[in-house]
């Protein structure tokens, strides 16, 4: 039988972070009382907090602790009191490129009971999955500044696009849809990007020859953006850039119906490194330490984060308990929830432990 025991290493991180990520924990701890499996949670403290207490981001002794887990869960970094980047880049990216976590894997799914902003759009006609490149495209940090400060200063910021990016992730991609709904979408920006583009509409194209049970199509992030709002039901699985999929899926979560409901899953399929979960979402810290934010994103990562590591009946319990809740809260994030976070997620703690 199959060792139950997992060790997650867990980061709240910023901001909402650590508010949202304890909902999480709360969920995580229902579903393995009802479902025998046992875990172990590790707390790191990195972040805002220790890079201006220590000046450290992460240390490398701290990542190789981090790799000896079966899955990371991270709450958001990034805080105003820290220049931009400096903790994006040096924790949540690097633990992405160094990880290898190559697929970004974020679902697009309206939640029964949620009012969506998109007028009259009803449930099945929104059932999407978005695989984002996470190790390449314009992320990389490839690129400078020359003549800083002066009239002629030139700033580069390349994308970078390799044959085993493109087509690790578009595979990974055909693999999901021949799984579900059986269609993929590329989405990229071919007319303009004519370099990067051809690289990925051929390795559709060369890839869809040994999935003939899938179709695919092709749509530029433009009119994605377009189509996501107005008829979300030609997508099923599509697979996108790093930066396209960063931005295209604050627009899916602003489709659920907020910031709050959006989960996703940094995977390294072949699991050589520990796959890391977090929510959509940032720090927020235009809302932090309130009892505003909304703890479901955070809930269904952990959902995400169980499926990954195959405990599929408890990832639909946890994902069962929270739509029992969802009913219940009078919005999906600020001052109008009608209870705070904490109360969220005892209430979708309590909705996993009864079942
Ligand atoms: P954000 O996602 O933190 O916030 C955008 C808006 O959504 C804000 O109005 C916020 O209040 C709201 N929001 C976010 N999560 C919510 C929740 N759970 N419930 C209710 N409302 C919620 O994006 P931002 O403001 O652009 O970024 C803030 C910081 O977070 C920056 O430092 C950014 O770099 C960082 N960030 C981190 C991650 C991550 O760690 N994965 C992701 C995105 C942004
Ligand atoms: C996300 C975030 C990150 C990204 C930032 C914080 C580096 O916006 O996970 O969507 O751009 O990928
Ligand atoms: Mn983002």
């Amino acid at each position: 039988m199959a060792d139950r025991h997992y060790r997650i290493a867990v980061i709240g991180g910023d901001g909402i972070g650590p508010e949202v990520t304890d909902q999480g924990l709360k969920a995580l701890a229902a579903a393995s009382d009802r479902s025998g499996f046992t875990v172990e949670t590790n707390h790191y403290d990195l972040g805002g907090a220790r890079y201006l207490r220590t000046g450290e981001v992460l240390p490398d002794t701290v990542e190789a602790e981090l790799a000896g887990h079966d899955a990371i869960l991270l709450g958001a970094v990034g805080t105003p009191d820290v220049p931009p980047g400096v903790l994006e880049r040096g924790l949540l990216l690097r633990l992405r490129f160094d990880f290898d976590l190559y697929v970004n894997l974020r679902p697009v799914k309206l939640l029964p009971g949620v009012p969506t902003p998109i007028a009259g759009l009803v449930p099945d006609r929104c059932d999407m999955l978005i695989a984002r490149e996470n190790t390449e495209g314009a992320y990389t940090g490839s690129g400078g500044t020359i003549r800083m400060g002066t009239p002629h200063e030139v700033a580069l910021q390349e994308s970078i696009n390799t044959r085993l990016g493109v087509e690790r992730v578009t595979r990974f991609a055909f693999e999901q849809a021949a799984a579900r709904r059986g269609h993929l979408t590329l989405c990229h920006k071919t007319n303009v990007l004519t370099y990067a583009g051809d690289l990925w509409y051929r390795t559709l194209t060369e890839l869809a020859e040994r999935y003939p049970d899938v179709t695919t199509d092709y749509v530029h992030v433009d009119a994605m953006c377009l189509y996501m709002v107005t008829s979300p039901e030609r997508f099923d699985v599509v697979v996108t850039d790093n930066l396209f999929g960063d931005i295209v899926t604050d627009l899916g979560a602003a489709i659920q119906g907020g910031m709050g409901l959006a989960a996703s899953g940094n995977l390294n399929p072949e699991g050589r490194f520990p796959s890391l979960f977090e929510p959509v979402h940032g720090s927020a810290p235009d809302i932090t330490g309130r009892g505003w934010a909304n703890p479901v994103a955070a809930v269904l990562t952990v959902a995400m984060c169980l499926s990954h590591l195959g405990e599929h009946e408890s990832a639909s319990i946890v994902e069962d308990g929270v739509a029992a809740v969802l009913p219940t809260m009078e919005s999906m994030g600020g001052p109008d929830m009608g209870a705070t976070t904490d109360q969220l997620g005892d209430r979708i703690a309590a909705a996993v432990a009864e079942g």
